[in-house]
């Protein structure tokens, strides 16, 4: 179908792709974001659907949910323990379950159907959850492990903590046939999981980090394919993770490894078994994994291998009987996300000898996960060693004075003479580089394998433009921002930090989201922040607070409520707001408390930090004219959340809250503005692009003088720094999206653009394949000089994706339910194509741009709807037609809006 269009002398075209029709179709079934997941605790589990159609203007009318407890009686619609009956909604995203209570260890079937503008979908396939232990009182299994530090060289110091793996066995017998069994289990710090020689599951650094005086988590795996009739074996890995292992004075140190699992067999019978941890399993810490931590290394002696441990055959006479361990105080709590896995795997790209013998290996990019060797010619007895960088000297040695203390070694000693294949159970790097010894040939890149790791979850966006500075910058913050989720979002993967610092993540996490589908981490992140909050309602601006920082001040904590905020923008989910609200209004209670004077917030720790210094080699600027002050920095943050504080009431039902956080946000404006705005000259303070951009992206500018403000923010970054970016953390995560808003996209997209000092694009210049901690990361002191840190992305993702790609929620909508489809088109940029996959299903734009050419094709999914703004020489008359409802003149604007399908404009 096609519609041209004329008007002031322009053609456009829009060509509505894609019209043939079809019964539209339900899929990506979902259960609390998860497909088919194993151990759902929540009661009421949300359920969620996308629509597959061609035809364009798809609106859902109703649904009709069941659930049963069999397939069988779910397909014939019978015993159902849920029928929502038809509902009218157009609502497909996380719809709340509302039927029959749900058993503890419940194992559900569901289906859904829609009737939609077009016609009803038949029943969709049949999907499945199983429900968690609802109930502490049903683990029968004891923690266990050995309680003792038992090997030469073992110690739980302070710093370079060392310890052996413990495994742990169990035999056990299945004497009939078996219909089901489930795997509880949980193993502090990390396990690895066996039945009979299997791996349980995929997954590595099981379970999820979690402080663990408050939450422990466990996962469940159903096993059934793994169980053999008769005898049967579970083996347990474990290694030291968070739980034992942390390295610096102000860590805690929770404890020796210890294991919790049952494990519940439901015969075809209908009669059951149970095995659980208890004292009657064996242990060793004689295996081959002599020592483990995650900062230092793993060193593994392939001497003290014990072959097939994990299977029933082995003879485990010289193992001992388990301790029974303490239990850890936590409330143990069924894992809400998914684990780490190995994500990707990834070839090393070359490999030299140095003159002393050692060879270096380069992975062609700073990963984060292990490296995997396979027939490695080795010496018995001789050890070979890994160390990994992500840089080299000049001398081509690897460059280890930024990884501060933590070791970064992994030692493998090889049994015989002859090939040897190993990687690493229970550490992980952040490297490009390896350095290996005592090796005497040198290896082809063939026998090397990068194993990429991070937690598991769709990659959502893909994003390309006609600027290779853009494209590089996208991807290196792919390859940050993946490196950096270890089950919580990290500062960094390499040097002896690797913490949840909440700063860095302020609008990254929005940002994110774009890129990799975060939900489940980030909603479990909030809830690491919330346990580690405390009684007094002071936030930890490291959480979980394996480092104990109650800082009182506000530019970190916030990221906690931009968190939930981006949950319910991006996702549609209200839950984390809900659950949190209250601990939300204890920490704004407290800082009022303990920090504001007179209506302005008077404590802050890091100021705008790693803003870009005046001299390459200082981490820090000295010069206090390029400082912005703490009060400014809390006092506009702090008004931003109770703004935020504002809309959560609302989302739950707190309303008499409401006119409390107004009130207070409007004098805290006001006495903002009487300290540090200068009416004549429209500066605040000391006229930092931060001071101002912050003042005026968070809404405290007095009516009226946004212009001017916005003027001296553009003349600082014009004049004062050549058109780059003079901002730290907290500048940058409202500068780009500022400078499109107040009307200089020309301005934002050098700065994107840049290749000088200080850029994203000088990284890139100096061979950066990741985002740096500092801007000067090339000179800067190597004491805090971290090369893959994501926070000083700021509001890049979000600016790629809303303003270049012209992606973003239409105000008042969320998880893009309806869009806003209005690109900017900086001069220069003459090309970009974005890719979303949002809860209803993918977004696209993709236009070009040159001279006199228009094109811009655009799909929004079946049941959204978008307001599509084009640009003012692209002005229309009113199209018609399939999928276009209504076209409106908005002065410098054409609005259209569609419904879902394929859109075609163009002009000439
Ligand atoms: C971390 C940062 C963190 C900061 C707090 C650094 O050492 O690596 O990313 O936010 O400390 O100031």
């Amino acid at each position: 179908m096609k519609h041209t269009l004329f008007l002031l002398g322009l053609l456009l075209t829009i060509v509505l792709a894609g019209c043939q029709g079809g019964a539209p179709k339900v899929i990506a079934l979902k259960i609390e974001m998860q497909e088919n997941p194993e151990g759902v605790a929540s009661t009421n589990p949300r359920f969620s659907w996308q629509i597959a159609s061609n035809t364009p203007d798809l609106v859902q009318q109703s649904y009709q949910i069941q659930v049963a407890e069999t397939k069988e009686d779910l397909k014939k619609g019978q015993n159902l323990v849920w029928d929502s009956g038809i509902i009218q909604s157009d609502l497909s995203v996380l719809i709340p379950y509302e039927g029959q209570d749900l058993q503890t260890r419940g194992v559900y079937f569901w289906r859904v159907k829609v009737t939609t503008n077009h016609g009803e979908t038949a029943w969709s396939d049949v999907n499945h959850w199983s429900m968690a232990l609802l109930n502490e009182s049903e683990w029968q299994a004891s923690w266990i492990g050995e309680d003792a530090l038992s090997n030469p060289g073992e110690t739980a110091e302070e710093n370079h903590t060392r310890l052996a793996a413990r495994y742990l066995r169990k035999p056990f017998t299945a004497p009939k046939s078996v219909k089901r069994a489930m795997l509880y289990i949980s193993g502090l710090g990390s396990y690895e999981a066996y039945l009979n020689g299997r791996r349980v599951s995929e997954d590595v650094f099981a379970p999820m980090v979690s402080w663990y005086p408050e939450r422990v988590y466990y996962n469940v795996y159903n096993v059934t394919p793994l169980l053999q009739k008769n005898d049967n074996l579970l083996g347990v890995k474990l290694g030291n993770g968070r739980y034992f292992g942390m390295r610096s004075s102000r860590t805690q140190m929770f404890g020796l490894p210890r294991l919790l699992a049952q494990l519940e067999i439901e015969y075809s019978d209908g009669t059951t078994d149970i095995v659980v941890s208890d004292d009657s399993w064996k242990v060793t810490s004689k295996g081959p994994i002599i020592a483990n931590n995650e900062f230092d290394g793993e060193e593994y002696d392939a001497r003290l291998e014990m072959d097939d441990w994990n299977t029933t055959g082995f003879n485990d006479s010289a193992w001992k009987t388990v301790d029974i361990m303490d239990a850890p105080e936590g409330k143990l709590t069924s894992q809400p996300n998914p684990n780490i896995q190995v994500m990707e795997e990834i070839k090393p790209v070359h490999i030299t000898r140095l003159p002393d013998g050692t060879f270096i290996l380069d992975m062609g990019q700073n990963m984060v996960g292990w490296l995997k060797v396979n027939n490695l010619n080795g010496k018995k007895d001789q050890p070979v060693t890994f160390r990994f960088a992500e840089l080299l000297n000049p001398d081509s040695t690897i460059y280890l004075a930024n990884i501060r203390q933590a070791r970064v070694t992994d030692i493998y000693t090889p049994a015989k003479e002859g090939a040897f294949s190993w990687e690493p159970s229970f550490v992980y790097h952040g490297f490009r580089f390896v350095e290996i010894s005592g090796l005497d040939e040198l290896p082809p890149l063939s026998n090397f394998t990068g194993k990429v790791i991070y937690d598991k979850m769709e990659i959502t966006g893909q994003f390309e433009t006609s600027s290779e500075i853009i494209n590089r910058t996208f991807k290196n913050a792919y390859w940050g921002i993946r490196g950096n989720y270890r089950g919580m979002p990290t500062d960094c993967p390499q040097r002896d930090e690797r913490q949840g610092w909440l700063g860095d993540r302020a609008t990254g996490c929005f940002g994110e989201a774009f890129i990799f589908d975060n939900a489940l981490l980030y909603s479990k992140w909030v809830q690491d922040i919330e346990d580690s909050q405390s009684p007094e309602g002071s936030i930890s601006v490291v959480s979980p607070r394996y480092w104990t920082i109650y800082n009182d001040d506000v530019t970190w904590p916030a990221a906690y409520f931009y968190a939930m905020k981006m949950l319910h923008h991006q996702y549609g989910d209200t839950e984390p707001i809900k659950k949190h609200y209250p601990s939300m209004k204890r920490y704004m209670e407290r800082v009022q408390q303990v920090s504001m004077q007179d209506y302005i917030l008077t404590k802050d720790t890091y100021g705008d930090w790693c803003m870009p210094p005046e001299r390459q080699d200082l981490i820090h600027s000295a010069d206090p004219s390029r400082k912005t002050a703490g009060e400014v920095l809390s006092t506009t943050m702090y008004y931003s959340l109770l703004n935020l504080m504002t809309e959560f009431a609302e989302i739950t039902g707190n309303q008499a809250d409401i006119p409390g956080f107004k009130e207070l946000a409007a004098q805290i404006r006001e006495a903002y503005n009487a300290t540090y705005f200068n009416a004549d000259s429209a500066r605040y303070d000391n006229n930092t692009v931060t001071a101002n951009i912050l003042s005026l992206q968070l809404g405290l500018v007095p009516e009226g003088e946004e212009k001017r403000v916005f003027e001296n923010i553009v003349r600082k970054t014009e004049i004062d720094f050549g058109g780059h970016v003079s901002t730290g953390v907290l500048g940058i995560q409202q500068l780009m999206r500022g400078l499109t808003k107040y009307g200089n996209v020309d301005l934002a997209y050098k700065i994107a653009t840049n290749t000088t000092y200080p850029s994203w694009g000088y990284m890139i210049e100096k061979g950066a394949t990741t985002i740096w901690e500092l801007w000067n990361g090339d000179t800067a002191d190597p004491a805090m000089n971290s090369g893959n840190h994501v926070m000083l992305l700021g509001d890049l993702i979000i600016w790629y994706y809303e303003d270049l790609a012209g992606i973003k929620n239409h105000p008042g909508s969320v998880a893009y339910k309806k869009l806003l489809m209005e690109p900017k088109f900086p001069e220069g940029l003459s090309h970009v194509k974005a890719t979303y996959k949002s809860a209803y299903g993918e977004i696209r734009s993709e236009w070009t741009k040159e001279e006199s050419t228009f094109n811009w094709q655009i799909t929004i999914p079946a049941n959204t709807s978008a307001i599509v703004k084009l640009p003012k020489e692209l002005n229309t008359v009113e199209p018609e037609g399939d999928g276009i409802r209504r076209v409106t003149d908005a002065g410098n604007a054409v609005e259209v809006e569609i419904g879902s399908g394929t859109y075609h404009f163009s002009s000439r």
